[in-house]
Parts: structure tokens; sequence; C-alpha cells
């Protein structure tokens, strides 16, 4: 079995060559990396109704670029409200105006990575659920050719290495951006990646989990797989494209 990064092109991880051996996970386990004990070699799909509504919206070729933007908006929303469910926080006292009473406080830093460009359609909708947050920017692009990342680009924050840190990609497709930014962002001492992305598949999940074991994905559907340009099929086309109309 081929991975990303392995052989000239990522083109022989087309579908198929995954898709039935895959292990799906339906349901809303929160991922290990922030504090609960699911295993790592399956996503959590979050099959909520509002989730796959948004999805099917924006997997239709009928879906003009500020539709798409706002479909893919609300979609983040609800899959950051999943990947964070096991999100460790600290007991804290506060006052309301009645009476002291016991509240809630993130107990690490958060960290938002939106690998450039499409994860910034990720980011605008997450930032506002946890404003305290550090944006930390990855660019990478894939060759049009290979398929392989090109990494172009990085600015990360000093604390990586103690914070929960959300990788953000609309699509998993061979895997090897998402591979790429992991790496770089444990080169740089982060221990705690959980990648929030719209749309996988197996070629992807696979490619993740053989690199990168200890990052749990979430994610709104695994897709049957790619085509022989790497593009995630049924999927919904070149989500940087369609966020922003070029
Ligand atoms: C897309 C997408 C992911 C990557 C997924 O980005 O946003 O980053 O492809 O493919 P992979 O899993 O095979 O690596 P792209 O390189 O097209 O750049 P863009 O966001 O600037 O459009
Ligand atoms: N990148 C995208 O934007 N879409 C795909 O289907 C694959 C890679």
């Amino acid at each position: 079995m081929k991975r990303a990064g392995e052989g000239a092109t990522a083109s022989s991880q087309a579908a198929g060559e995954f898709g039935s051996e895959w292990k799906l996970r339906r349901g809303s386990c929160p991922p290990a990396a922030v504090g609960a004990s699911c295993s790592m070699d399956s996503p959590v799909i979050v099959s909520h109704p509002l989730a796959q509504i948004h999805l099917t919206a924006m997997r239709r070729t009928d879906t003009a670029c500020g539709q798409f933007r706002w479909h893919l908006h609300r979609l983040a929303e609800i899959l950051f409200v999943e990947a964070t469910r096991g999100l460790k926080t600290d007991v804290i006292r506060i006052q309301t105006p009645l009476a002291e009473t016991d509240g809630a406080a993130f107990a690490r830093p958060i960290v938002l990575v939106p690998i450039l460009r499409a994860g910034l359609g990720l980011q605008d909708a997450i930032l506002p659920l946890v404003p305290q947050a550090t944006v930390a920017h990855v660019g990478i692009a894939r060759d049009e050719e290979t398929a392989l990342p090109m990494p172009y680009y990085a600015k990360l924050p000093a604390v990586l290495a103690e914070a929960d840190v959300f990788l953000l990609d609309p699509m998993l497709a061979t895997g090897g951006s998402a591979c790429a930014a992991v790496t770089q962002l444990k080169e740089a001492g982060a221990k705690r990646i959980t990648l929030v992305c719209v749309v996988s598949c197996p070629p992807g999940l696979e490619a993740l989990a053989a690199q990168h074991p200890d990052v749990p994905v979430v994610t709104a559907a695994v897709d049957e797989g790619l085509n022989d340009k790497c593009y995630i099929v049924p999927g919904l086309g070149d989500a940087g494209d369609r966020c922003f109309g070029t």
C-alpha cells in the first residue's frame, strides 16, 4: 500500500485501494487528544442532521461562492463543538450578580492552525467561538501535477507545546497536506493536535493514521475515495476555489 509522499505522485492512492478496509465510527466519541479514550484508527464522523444539511449544500454544484462560505461557516461551528467535546477545563470560582458559584475555564491555551488557504474558511467561523485562541498559519499548496504537498509558509506561536492545537482544513484527500502540517507542528513542539476537516476519504485517513497515529480526525464525511487527479469523490470540488471564488 502506497502512502502520501511515497513515489512520484499521489494518484496511486485512488478510490478502492483503502475503502473496504476502513473502519468508520459514527457518532460523537470525543477525540483522545482532547481527553477521551477513542482509538486513533478511525475518525469521529459528525452525523448530526444539521452538519449533514450544510455539507449537502456545500457539495452541490449550484451552490455559489457566498452561500458555500456561509454553509462552511455553519458546519465549522458544529465540527468544532464536537472537536472540543473532551477539552480539559479547570473549575474557577466566580461571582454572579446573586452569589458565588463554580465556573469553567480552559485548562490549556488553544491554538487554531488553518492550512492556507482553504483552512481560512474554517478559521473565520471558529475563532469567534474561542476568541482567546492564538492563530498559527501554515501555508501548503498541492502540486497540481503530482498532488504532493508543497509547504510555502509557517508562522507558529511559542505556546504550541502546552496548547490544545486544532488543525483546520476542509479537505483530507491524499493526506499529504495534513501530514506535512502535523510534522511541522510537532517539530515546533505541539503535543495535542486534532484535525478538523469537512470531507475526508480513506486514503487521507490511512496516511494520517500511519504517519501520525496520535492525531484524531473530526469530519462530517468519509467519502468513497479519490479520482485520478486526487480529488475527493463525490467530494465538493476545490474547497479553496469554491470558498474564495477563484
Ligand atoms: C487543498 C485542501 C487541502 C489539500 C488536501 O488545498 O484545502 O489543503 O488540498 O489535499 P491532500 O490531502 O491531497 O494534501 P490546495 O493545495 O488546493 O490549496 P488551496 O487551499 O490554496 O486551494
Ligand atoms: N483539495 C480540494 O480542495 N478538494 C479535493 O477534492 C482534494 C483536494
